[in-house]
């Protein structure tokens, strides 16, 4: 009886082994050593032939390994491989003897879709789900785990890293676009980003203080909804027509930025048609017309993009790329004679982009009182007003300029309109009917007037009478310094005949001295906007100067005081400045030069700041402020000066000395200026020197390459917080050989741009954070300034 059971049993597995068996072999099941082409029609297809798995051929005659709905004529594509890579005519999908999912190009490089524990099998499921299993029949891949920009019934996204980005153009180009949804694994939120653009979002769920968030495709329902393990917490679809299964369902982020719930009657085969949608006006999407872009959309039904006055398509052909200034405007450097400036005033238009480009914010404020704020400050390029009396004054490079109703009604934006001077004012009244022009031309004109007269007075009138005149003699014979007679540096510079270049203190021209039987090269700095202040001041500020003496600070030599005739006589420094150096097209400094550079302007500045005798906020640090001389070491100029200057050249309320990108945000807030906005302005530039690249690089989104954002900081930031640091150099072998050092550098660049400068470190522990002395730390994580 026991051995007759014993063989009952024994056949009975033998049964089932053999039934699993023939299983495998069933079409849905895919074996070891399948493989597909592009050049013959296969693919594999889910049991129902719903869902098909192969090549799926582009209009440019390469091809998306990808999942689509087959049996529609759409063939709409729900998932792909390699979506920023397509395949050329040739290429091959193979699901190896090894277990392994391997895409071959004819060029015989691989692309390994899978190649972690050996799969054992592969199908296709009906519900659009690609899946690689293991001999035990554990899921060890799924295409559903790494969606693209579509959601299928049955998909989830968890918090954390997994997220949807849109196509750059519909059906057009695959590739990966400029939106993003993420779940985010802080607070649970699900957000929708411009994330080229380092956007804080343009919609949320609002699901935040939640733990073990995710977002649901429900596959017996077809709704969409967010669940924290044990309720509902957030629900999208509320109408799914019935009965759910004589439909296809899908949700997709789209290249306009919209997260919509599609169906597709299974029956009568009428279309995709949204039952869902996250955003009911086109405009309110971020980014949507790039960066200084116009949206319009009169009914809510299709973004247009455009530009406001005074800019122009980047691309005619493709609004959404944005639009550049039609005057390049260097911000606050030039004098008043050299722009003017229209302000137009646009109804129910904002201005959003809140991280960055917001510069101040005043209250109680009128609109003429709004505008007139804009005209006054060199900064500003535009503001909006808003119904509670509060205007925004906005900086470059602003975003997200839209005509939204209802969001943006009461709103008014103001736009500073550069006008080239030789043109009509008039015309540009009646072309645009909703706006008002404003045009407060005589006070620019005048200024202009005065500035051209003083400056004719300086170059022609003077030097004559200078002749004649004797230097006042140097009181002060504890100034190791030279005093030169206005004449004698006339001479030197030939008549300043060769600019080498022009700050917001002034020209700047090389010379030859003779000196004692030698040549001597110099650097003649004429201070234009100095304030109206006694000999005594002058003199205490050129001492103060004159005793710095450190080998990464621009020697000063001596001074020209006479009469009207500020000027300062510098080493002169043959390379230049680094922003040449680091910013021109050619090639480009080598990694450890760059790292040495980092150090040198550190030293540089701790000495300013702490060891020389009369302490110094530079207050201007940038790399047009950085020179090197003719052996490439870098040497910090223009400190000093801060004093020397009129104070209100920059004519806002805060009379702000220094760059716009480089400026510490206390600036704008009216709070004491210690010597951490140095600090703050060299964390900026030290980005800049171990990235290669600009602060702010608006050519970088005209040229779309991948990933890349606006504002390196931001940037930065961001891919740290991403775990993902090695992106900002991926392009650079050398660094990436010495990614430890540069990732110090990283950290030690995104402490001193904290947004707060007590957190912001002293420059001394600067200097021991990059000499790795000290630990840097990971820093705050935080962005916006929170103005
Ligand atoms: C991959 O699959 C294709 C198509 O079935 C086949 O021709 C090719 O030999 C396979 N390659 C390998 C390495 O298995
Ligand atoms: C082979 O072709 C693929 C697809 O076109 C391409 O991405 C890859 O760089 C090529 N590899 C080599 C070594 O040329
Ligand atoms: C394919 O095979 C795996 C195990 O090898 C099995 O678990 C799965 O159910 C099969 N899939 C289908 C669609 O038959
Ligand atoms: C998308 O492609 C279409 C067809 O080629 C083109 O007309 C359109 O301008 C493109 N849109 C964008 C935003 O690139
Ligand atoms: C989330 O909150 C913001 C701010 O209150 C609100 O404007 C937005 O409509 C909310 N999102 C949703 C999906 O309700
Ligand atoms: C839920 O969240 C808690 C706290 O964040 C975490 O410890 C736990 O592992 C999560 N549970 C699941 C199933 O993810
Ligand atoms: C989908 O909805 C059904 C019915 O409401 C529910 O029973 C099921 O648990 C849901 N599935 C998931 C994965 O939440
Ligand atoms: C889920 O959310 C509900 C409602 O907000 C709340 O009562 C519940 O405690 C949450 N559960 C978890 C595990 O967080
Ligand atoms: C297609 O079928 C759906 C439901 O079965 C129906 O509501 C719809 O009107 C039909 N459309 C057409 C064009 O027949
Ligand atoms: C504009 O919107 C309409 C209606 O929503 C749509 O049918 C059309 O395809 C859209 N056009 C473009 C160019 O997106």
């Amino acid at each position: 009886m026991t051995v007759a059971a014993t063989i009952l049993l024994l056949l009975s597995l033998l049964l089932v082994y053999s039934l699993l068996g023939s299983h495998a072999q069933t079409p849905e099941n895919i074996s070891l050593g399948s493989g597909l082409t592009t050049t013959t029609d296969s693919t594999w297809l889910s049991p129902s032939g719903d869902f098909a798995f192969g090549f799926y051929p582009l209009d440019s005659g390469l091809f998306l390994l990808g999942i689509w709905f087959n049996k529609i004529p759409e063939e709409t594509l729900v998932w792909s491989a390699n979506r920023d890579n397509p395949a050329p005519e040739g290429s091959t999908i193979n699901l190896t003897a090894s277990g392994y999912l391997l895409l071959t190009y004819p060029n015989g490089s691989l692309d390994h879709i899978y190649e972690d524990a050996a799969a054992s099998s592969a199908s296709m499921l009906d519900n659009g789900n690609f899946v690689l299993w293991s001999s035990v029949s554990r899921v060890l891949w799924q295409s559903f785990e790494h969606p693209t920009d579509t959601l299928l019934p049955g998909q989830t996204i968890p918090a954390g890293d997994t997220r949807l980005f849109s196509n750059t153009n519909g059906t057009v180009d695959y590739s990966k676009g400029n939106f993003q949804l993420e779940v985010q694994s802080v607070d649970g939120n699900m957000g929708l980003f411009a994330f080229r653009f380092s956007d804080s979002g343009y919609w949320w769920s609002n699901t935040t203080q939640q733990t073990n968030v995710s977002l649901v495709f429900n596959e017996t329902t077809a709704s969409m909804y967010m669940t924290n393990l044990t309720s509902i917490i957030f629900r999208m679809t509320r109408d799914v027509p019935t009965p759910v299964n004589i439909y296809y369902h899908r949700a997709t982020i789209e290249d306009t930025g919209n997260f919509q719930q599609y169906v597709y009657n299974k029956v009568n085969g009428t279309g995709w048609r949204s039952i869902w949608r996250a955003i009911e006006e086109p405009c309110t999407v971020n980014g949507i017309c790039g960066v200084y872009g116009y949206c319009t959309s009169p009914r809510n039904q299709n973004a247009t993009c455009s530009c406001l006055p005074g800019y122009s398509l980047i691309d005619p052909n493709i609004p959404s790329k944005g639009c550049r200034p039609d005057v390049p405007v260097e911000q606050c450097a030039n004098t008043p004679s050299e722009t003017e400036y229209r302000v137009e005033v646009i109804d129910d238009a904002d201005i959003k982009n809140d991280i960055f480009a917001e510069l101040t914010r005043l209250y109680g404020y009128d609109l003429d009182g709004c505008i007139k704020a804009v005209q006054d400050d060199c900064y500003c390029v535009a503001a909006t007003y808003t119904t509670d009396n509060v205007c925004r004054k906005k900086r470059i490079p602003f975003m997200n300029a839209r005509k939204s109703i209802p969001s943006t009604t009461g709103i008014k934006a103001i736009i500073k309109v550069p006008v080239k001077i030789e043109d009509p004012i008039k015309g540009t009244n009646n072309s645009r009917p909703q706006v008002v022009v404003l045009v407060c031309l005589s006070v620019v004109s005048f200024l202009a007037l005065l500035f051209a007269t003083i400056i004719i007075y300086q170059n022609l009138v003077v030097p004559r009478f200078g002749l004649s005149k004797l230097a006042p003699s140097t009181q002060s014979a504890d100034i190791n310094l030279r005093t030169f007679t206005y004449q004698e540096l006339h001479k030197a510079t030939d008549g300043f005949r060769n600019r080498l270049g022009r700050g917001a203190s002034g020209s700047v021209y090389s010379g030859t001295l003779r000196f004692e039987d030698k040549e001597m090269e110099i650097a003649v700095k004429k201070l234009e906007r100095v304030i109206e202040q006694g000999d005594r001041e002058f003199l205490a500020e050129v001492r103060a100067i004159g005793q710095t003496h450190h080998r990464n600070l621009v020697r000063l030599l001596g001074f020209c005081n006479e009469q009207s005739h500020r000027l300062l006589v510098y080493e002169l420094m043959k390379n230049g400045p680094l922003s040449s150096f680091l910013f021109s097209k050619g090639e480009k400094p080598c990694w450890d030069h760059r790292a040495e550079i980092v150090l040198a302007i550190a030293r540089g500045l701790l000495y300013l700041h702490e060891e020389c005798e009369t302490r110094i906020i530079h207050c201007d640090i940038k790399p047009q402020n950085v020179l090197l001389d003719q052996h490439y070491n870098a040497k910090i100029a223009d400190f000093g000066l801060a004093k020397l200057l009129r104070k209100d050249q920059t004519r806002t309320s805060t009379n702000a000395r220094g760059t716009m990108g480089y400026m510490a945000p206390e600036w704008l807030k009216c709070a004491p200026v210690t010597a951490k906005v140095d600090v703050h302005s060299f964390g900026v530039m030290l980005l800049e020197i171990i990235c290669c690249r600009r602060h702010i690089e608006l050519d970088r989104i005209e040229e779309e390459t991948e990933d890349d954002d606006l504002i390196l900081t931001d940037w930065v930031l961001n891919c740290l917080r991403l775990g993902k640091l090695e992106v900002v150099v991926k392009h650079d072998p050398e660094v990436l050989g010495d990614f430890k050092r540069f990732e110090r550098m990283a950290m030690v660049g995104l402490w001193c741009v904290n947004p707060d400068p007590i957190l912001r470190p002293t420059m001394k522990r600067v200097i021991q954070m990059l000499e790795g002395t000290i630990e840097a730390g990971v820093p705050p994580l935080v962005t916006a300034q929170s103005l």
